[in-house]
């Protein structure tokens, strides 16, 4: 895990492998970035000219290593690209410095130590700075090399993550400052870790091995844990979890993580869908379709990062965090469409799509979760594939029963650097799912299937409690090249819109 320190020491004197500075694009070329104008004078003040002659511009994502000025005791120096310079009195964005940082982590791979000079005015800026850079630090080896090579730490083909990052120009003595920092860490150190959750292969990484990380994580922070096994889901009835896992030899669990602060005012309950491998079920995922559906249980891993961080955070807001953990396999005792399931809810599912099963878990987990009348319920789930349709691989779609709740979703998303977009529920695509023989189908009318989805799930939320869902299936998992502070692979979307509601739930702030 990549160290955060602030550092008052002058970027000359600082023993570190790279000193990272900020290049903006200027009308006339690139321009140097606050923070780095004792790098730019060492440079006999023309830095900007020698990255120009370099190829760089100031773009987003540019990174350009050049050697460091004599008597700077860091080799290197690294330039990240800030895109364009912000307006005359403007700071620059904090997604901006958050991805910059993440870029600089990201090519520093292998390194020991960073020294950050990037513009850093407040402890806000520190802060995304921090988060950003422990967040492109970020590698998943776990399954690299063989255990001999890895014995010998990166002797074989893994560099390991940036050890530690130092952010000058931060103010190591003062609270704000340094709890900005804690803050960093605590929020992507856990996401780092739902990241390895999603990353870790679904032979490794079932429903009962997920439970157990729960609960370990539960002692090690003070977050209560409880694990309904499949013989306590038999007995409270918990039919579209059993039914979902009913094909797997690994079987279903339901988790209960329970943070509560003495001082709370509010109840958050956090939902996630926790599908360990979806293979579609009997009805099968075609190969091309199944190849990243180990991403599935990705809204269980946020909610699992969320809670953890809020205790460790010490937030004073109740939290309850909800795993609907099961694995959607075919075999001779798995559902089939046409089965019909009774919910925990009491109401009957016709199974029309056994690759529909997202929703199955979450309605139980919903219903569930409705019990102790928290003040918000909010799922994530990676649930359908029209949401990627709709919104593209990096913004998740907002779902809620009330419009002021999913507008503040969405703008604490915005904040936080989360991209996402708030989607209707249109009541007459209701009918779609209706069926003959049960309550309710799994499925309805194809178009608007993500919506479709949503309004499944609100049947499944008690009366009168307010609701939003987020469907993460886009952004949940990264196929490309990575770019900023995200990764291949997991992402742990979602993780950081659901820190920050906690937060602003706790301050009072919402609702
Ligand atoms: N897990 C998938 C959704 C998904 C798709 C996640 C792509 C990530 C990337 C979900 O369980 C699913 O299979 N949904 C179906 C629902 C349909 C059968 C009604 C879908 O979207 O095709
Ligand atoms: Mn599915
Ligand atoms: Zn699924």
């Amino acid at each position: 895990m990549t160290a955060l320190t602030l550092s008052t020491a002058a970027a000359s004197g600082l023993r570190a492998d790279a000193i990272v500075v900020g290049v903006a694009k200027g009308a006339k070329g690139p321009v140097v970035a606050p923070g780095a104008e004792s790098v730019d004078k060492a440079y006999d003040g023309k830095l900007a000219s020698v990255l120009e002659t370099l190829g760089a511009s100031g773009a987003e994502g540019e990174a350009t290593k050049l050697p460091a000025p004599s008597g700077f005791k860091a080799p290197v120096i690294l330039a990240v690209g800030l895109g364009a310079v912000p307006e005359k009195d403007q700071a620059y964005d904090a997604e901006v410095l958050r991805r910059a940082a993440g870029v600089a982590a990201r090519t520093l791979a292998g390194s020991k130590k960073a020294a950050f000079a990037l513009p850093l005015e407040s402890a806000a800026d520190a802060g995304a700075i921090g988060e950003g850079a422990l967040l492109g630090a970020y590698a998943f080896d776990a399954y690299k090399g063989t255990a001999d090579a890895k014995a010998k730490k990166g002797a074989k083909d893994t560099k390991g993550p940036l050890a530690e990052a130092a952010l000058l120009g931060g103010k190591p003595r003062d609270k704000a400052y340094k709890a900005a920092v804690e803050r960093a860490l605590a929020v992507a150190e856990e996401l780092n870790r739902a990241r390895d959750l999603i990353n870790t292969p679904p032979n490794d990484l079932y429903p009962e091995a997920f439970a157990a990380v729960a609960q370990a994580a539960g002692k090690e922070h003070g977050i209560k844990v409880q694990v309904l096994d499949e013989k306590a889901l038999a007995k409270g009835g918990y039919g579209g979890i059993l039914g979902v896992g009913a094909g797997s030899a690994a079987p279903p669990r339901l988790v209960k993580l329970s943070y509560t602060s003495s001082k709370a005012k509010k109840h958050l309950a956090l939902v996630g869908k926790g599908i360990t491998y979806d293979s579609g079920g009997i009805s099968l995922k075609p190969a091309g379709h199944n190849e990243t559906m180990k991403c599935d249980m990705s809204g269980a891993a946020a909610v699992f990062a969320a809670v953890v961080a809020v205790a460790r955070l010490g937030l004073e807001v109740n939290v309850t965090g909800w795993l609907a953990l099961a694995e959607n396999m075919p075999s001779g005792s798995a559902t089939r469409p046409g089965d019909v399931l009774r919910m925990y809810s009491g109401k009957t599912v016709e199974v029309l799509n056994t690759d529909a099963e997202g929703r199955l878990v979450l309605a139980d987990a919903l219903t569930k979760a409705s019990e102790d009348q928290p003040d918000a319920i909010v799922d994530v789930a990676t649930l359908t594939g029209a949401m990627v349709l709709a919104l593209g691989d990096r913004t998740f779609g907002v779902m809620a029963n009330d419009d002021a709740f999913r507008t503040s979703i969405h703008e604490i998303a915005e904040e936080v650097g989360e991209p996402s977009w708030p989607m209707p529920m249109p009541e007459h695509l209701r009918k779609g799912m209706d069926s003959p023989t049960a309550d309710i189908a799994n499925m309805g009318e194809r178009m608007g299937g993500g919506l479709v989805a949503g309004l499944f799930l609100k049947e499944f939320v008690g009366e009168g409690i307010t609701w939003a869902h987020l469907d993460i299936a886009g952004p949940a998992f990264h196929e490309g090249a990575p770019y900023g502070y995200t990764p291949k692979g997991g992402t742990g979307s979602a993780v950081r819109t659901l820190v920050r509601l906690a937060e602003r739930t706790a301050a009072g702030d919402l609702g």
